[in-house]
This record gives C-alpha cells, sequence and structure tokens, in this order.
C-alpha cells in the first residue's frame, strides 16, 4: 500500500504542499500519496487521530492548528518544536505521534543558501510575535546575527518573545530589543523580516522609512501576493523576496524526515514560481 500523506488546516484548499511534495516524490522516486484535509476549527485533534488511525504516516500542520499539534505531541517534541512551542511537522512512528517544526530552518536555508545572504552578524529585525514569528525566531538566532530586534504592534507579546530567547544561555552573545513601530525610527537593518498576517488584509504596517540598509533583504514570509510591506520595502530600495522559497525548503525538510532522502529544492521553486 501506498504511504499516505496530508497537510491538515483550515482553510486548506489553496496549500501548495501536495504539489511541492509530489515533486519531490517524483524526483527521488518514492511512492508516496499526498493529500489536503481540511480540519474543523475544533477538530483537530481528532482529524489527526482519524488520519494516523487509517494508515497516514505523516502529516504538514498549517494555519490555525500548529500551536494544537505542539500540544498534541508534547511528549514527543523535537527541541525545535519546544523552541517554538508550535510544530508544522507530524510522524507516526510505533504508535506515537511526533512532532517537528521545520518552518525555521526553511526561512534561514532559503536566505542563506537560495539567495547567498549569511545572517551572522547582520542586523536583522522580526515584524510580528505570533506563531509565524516564534518559529523563526530561535533558527535566526543560532546563526548569531549582530543584532535582532522584534517588532510587534502588540509590544507584550513581543516582549514575551524576547523573554523565551534570553531565557536560553547560548543567547546570550545577541542583543535582543523588544520595539513597538515607532520606536524603530532611526534605525536601519540588513535583514527584515514581515512575521506578521497584515498581508492578508493589505493592511500596511506603520513601519518608518529608512529601516533599509543600502541592499538589505525584505523578506516578507506571506507567498503568491505582493504584500504592502513588498511595495514599501520595493520604494525604499530594498530586494524584495516572498515566501515560497521558505514553504519549499520546510517542506524538502518535512520530507526528509519522513522519507530518509533529501529532496533537491531549486528546481522545485522554479516550477513554483512559472505556475
Ligand atoms: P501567525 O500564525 O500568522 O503568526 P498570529 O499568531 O495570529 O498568526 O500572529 C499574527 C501576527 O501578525 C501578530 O504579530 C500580529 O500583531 P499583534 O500581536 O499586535 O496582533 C500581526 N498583525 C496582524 N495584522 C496586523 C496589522 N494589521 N498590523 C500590524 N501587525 C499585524
Amino acid at each position: 500500500m501506498v504511504d499516505r500523506y496530508a497537510v491538515i488546516g483550515n482553510p486548506v484548499e489553496h496549500s501548495k504542499s501536495p504539489l511541492i511534495h509530489a515533486a519531490f516524490a517524483r524526483q527521488t522516486g518514492q511512492d508516496i500519496e499526498y493529500t489536503r484535509i481540511l480540519a474543523p476549527l475544533d477538530g483537530f485533534q481528532q482529524t489527526v487521530t482519524d488520519f494516523f488511525r487509517r494508515g497516514g504516516r505523516g502529516a504538514n500542520v498549517t494555519v490555525p492548528f500548529k500551536f494544537e499539534a505542539y500540544d498534541l505531541a508534547v511528549a514527543n517534541a523535537s527541541e525545535r518544536a519546544h523552541d517554538a512551542g508550535a510544530a508544522n511537522t507530524l510522524m507516526f512512528e510505533g504508535g506515537k505521534i511526533i512532532c517537528d517544526n521545520t518552518d525555521g530552518v526553511g526561512l534561514v536555508t532559503d536566505i542563506q543558501n537560495n539567495l547567498g545572504i549569511a545572517i551572522q552578524n547582520k542586523r536583522v529585525l522580526l515584524i510580528g510575535a505570533g506563531g509565524a514569528a516564534g518559529g523563526v525566531l530561535h533558527p535566526i538566532f543560532e546563526q548569531q546575527p549582530a543584532m535582532l530586534v522584534i517588532a510587534n504592534r502588540t509590544l507584550d507579546k513581543a516582549m514575551s518573545m524576547k523573554k523565551k530567547v534570553e531565557e536560553k544561555g547560548e543567547f546570550r552573545f545577541v542583543s535582543v530589543a523588544a520595539n513597538e513601530f515607532d520606536e524603530l525610527d532611526g534605525q536601519s537593518f540588513d535583514i527584515v523580516i514581515n512575521a506578521t498576517s497584515a498581508g492578508l488584509t493589505d493592511s500596511i504596517l506603520p513601519i518608518p522609512r529608512g529601516i533599509f540598509a543600502p541592499g538589505a533583504l525584505a523578506y516578507d514570509m506571506m507567498y503568491g501576493r505582493e504584500t504592502p510591506f513588498m511595495a514599501f520595502a520595493r520604494q525604499q530600495g530594498a530586494e524584495v523576496v516572498d515566501g515560497l522559497g521558505m514553504l519549499v525548503e520546510q517542506a524538502a525538510v518535512s520530507f526528509s524526515l519522513w522519507r530518509g532522502v533529501q529532496p533537491e529544492t531549486k528546481p522545485v521553486i522554479a516550477q513554483l514560481r512559472h505556475l
């Protein structure tokens, strides 16, 4: 019987994950089936349990269930999932549900390997303090940026993210600040990452002009649309990139966890760009 995988979310119909995993499977000669599963907002746990009971081997988890996915498998969570407090990858092994979070490594790989921009010693601004930001915070820190500023509309949430990082002793060498947007005035950054969901509603982020250092990268974790953040960054002369590469890279890590083979990501990113 073919090994079954799925992406579970709500909504989930626009997910590109089935296309990506089908491409990885063709490329590596793996015989898998990968589908989309719409879970009711109050029925994530039941959906996962049913899927694994019916022979599912693994799943990706998307909005809004990443926190629930972590809670469900917290006893068998990777360190990356613990750091994020959220999971995007589930595996069913030996009767247990195991979880991991590959979002952060996906972002870091896209920035460093695909775009060729080292994070080490760079001034990084992370905008947002929700689930998406939490998933990438620790992996960015591990690359030893010169500075990481977390900015969020709601200061309390940025402060609690800052606290989580500071509790990790190994990150002592990195300076952290949690700012409201107007406090960013006068500062500039080499890498600015938009991890908010503001782009979904075409909302403009009130970030000041001048935050992009010459040659800065403006990375929006959203893909498939030009967000106001991207338009603003373009006007300011930054190099603007969407989150498609991150999407493919996080999928590749999930795929290799499940199948034990590492797929090539560049041809799949190129293929999706031309759809
Ligand atoms: P996700 O999983 O996509 O991160 P989330 O956990 O709901 O979703 O977090 C959404 C993030 O986008 C938050 O940082 C939110 O800011 P608040 O903490 O102040 O709510 C941010 N966000 C959403 N819409 C925004 C907007 N119009 N302007 C600024 N920030 C916004």
